[in-house]
């Protein structure tokens, strides 16, 4: 049985977690999906791109990352002083892209992807600014391609949103939704609502490893924008500016406004809102984040904690909602590897 080669490109956090799932679980890949996994191309920024084409030796390259050694000291192996390079240079059948890309330009990332759909090689990422940035030009060269680009992970992590929108909706037209995409955020207002000080929640939500050090992009917004730009680009076919997205965050939010919010059994959410004037993301669009009190009696009352919502408008469904935990690497790495999965089941025939 033939092997489906994987590069991995990005080998923090997200990577080393599909690194190690792989590891674990790739040998039951062929008799489950079909088609066995090896992953023949690993790079991150520090070491380059490692590349064997007989498949690298996962377990050796985890070691040597925890242990800080560059992962490029493997025997047999072929080295590029960038992932760049090295995928130019090299073939697979997939590329996973799990860098972190800044939202000024969305590279290297986009760089990464461009070069594997050009190639007809599919795409799975969980990296989202260049998936908010160009997410309808990669899909639609993709499309062209005849290629998969997958992006589950982008989007309330684990939790199942852009497959079920765009495939377990298949054929119905999206009118337009609305959520709570950020679970640290979610997790703060909760803790303000029971009484605690914006600067004491979020201090405990940097506690347990939620919140970064610098929580900019979560409280002021930034990465529930990135999410309703992919929402958009994805589900309904419209790439959005970032500039097309109202945004404001929660840091001037007092404790009282969000027990205000909360004392008639509604709660303050920081609520993304998606909508278009025509069906299926035609006209004018309405896109913005923004805190909100939420009603009793709206299903968003009930999202409370480091919990993600999307309730989707579609035609001639009506109303869908997911409702999941958004937050953490082993999330985003399962949004990823089933990902992987499904993409392994269309080559192998078994989908
Ligand atoms: N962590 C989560 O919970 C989560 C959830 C959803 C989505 N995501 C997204 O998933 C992606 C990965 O997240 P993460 O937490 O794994 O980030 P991370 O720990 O910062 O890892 C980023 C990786 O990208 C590599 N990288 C950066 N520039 C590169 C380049 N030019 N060429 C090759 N590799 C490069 C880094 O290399 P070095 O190791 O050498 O620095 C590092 O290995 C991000 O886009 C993030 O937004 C993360």
């Amino acid at each position: 049985m033939s092997q489906l080669r994987v590069w991995l490109v990005g080998f923090g956090v997200v990577g080393r977690w599909v690194a190690s799932a792989l590891d674990a679980q790739g040998g039951q890949f062929a008799a489950r999906y079909g088609r066995a996994v090896t992953v023949v191309g690993i790079g991150n920024a520090r070491d380059g791109f490692s590349y064997d084409p007989n498949g690298l030796d996962l377990s050796a390259m985890l070691t040597a990352a925890a242990r800080g050694r560059p992962i490029s000291e493997q025997g047999g192996a072929r080295v590029w002083p960038s992932a760049i390079e090295g995928l130019r240079a090299t073939d697979a059948d997939l590329l996973v892209e799990v860098t972190a890309s800044p939202s000024a330009g969305g590279e290297p990332g986009l760089s990464h992807m461009r070069e594997a759909l050009q190639r007809r090689i599919p795409v799975v990422t969980s990296n989202k600014w260049p998936v908010a940035l160009r997410g309808a030009d990669l899909a639609a060269l993709a499309r062209r391609q005849g290629v998969a680009f997958r992006a589950e992970s982008t989007v309330m992590s684990g939790t199942p949103v852009l497959s079920t929108l765009t495939e377990g909706l298949a054929g119905s037209v999206p009118l337009g939704l609305r959520g709570v995409l950020n679970a640290t955020v979610n997790r703060i207002l909760s803790q303000m609502a029971d009484g605690l000080s914006y600067a004491e929640a979020l201090a405990e939500a940097q506690r347990v490893g939620l919140a970064e050090p610098d929580p900019a992009a979560d409280v002021e917004g930034h990465d529930t924008v990135a999410k309703v730009m992919i929402l958009s680009a994805l589900v309904f076919g419209r790439q959005l500016r970032r500039e097309q997205v109202t945004c404001s965050g929660i840091a001037g939010i007092t404790g009282e406004q969000a027990r205000q919010a909360a004392s008639d059994g509604g709660r303050l959410s920081h609520v993304a809102t998606l909508a278009f004037s025509g069906p299926g993301g035609t006209g004018n669009v309405t896109a913005r984040v923004q805190p909100q009190a939420v009603p009793a009696d709206d299903l968003l009352a009930r999202v409370d904690g480091a919990t993600n919502a999307l309730v989707c408008q579609a035609s001639p469904v009506g109303e869908v909602t997911i409702i999941g935990p958004g937050a953490g690497p082993q999330l985003a790495g399962q949004g990823v590897l089933s990902d992987i999965i499904a993409v392994v089941r269309q080559h192998s025939g078994n989908s």
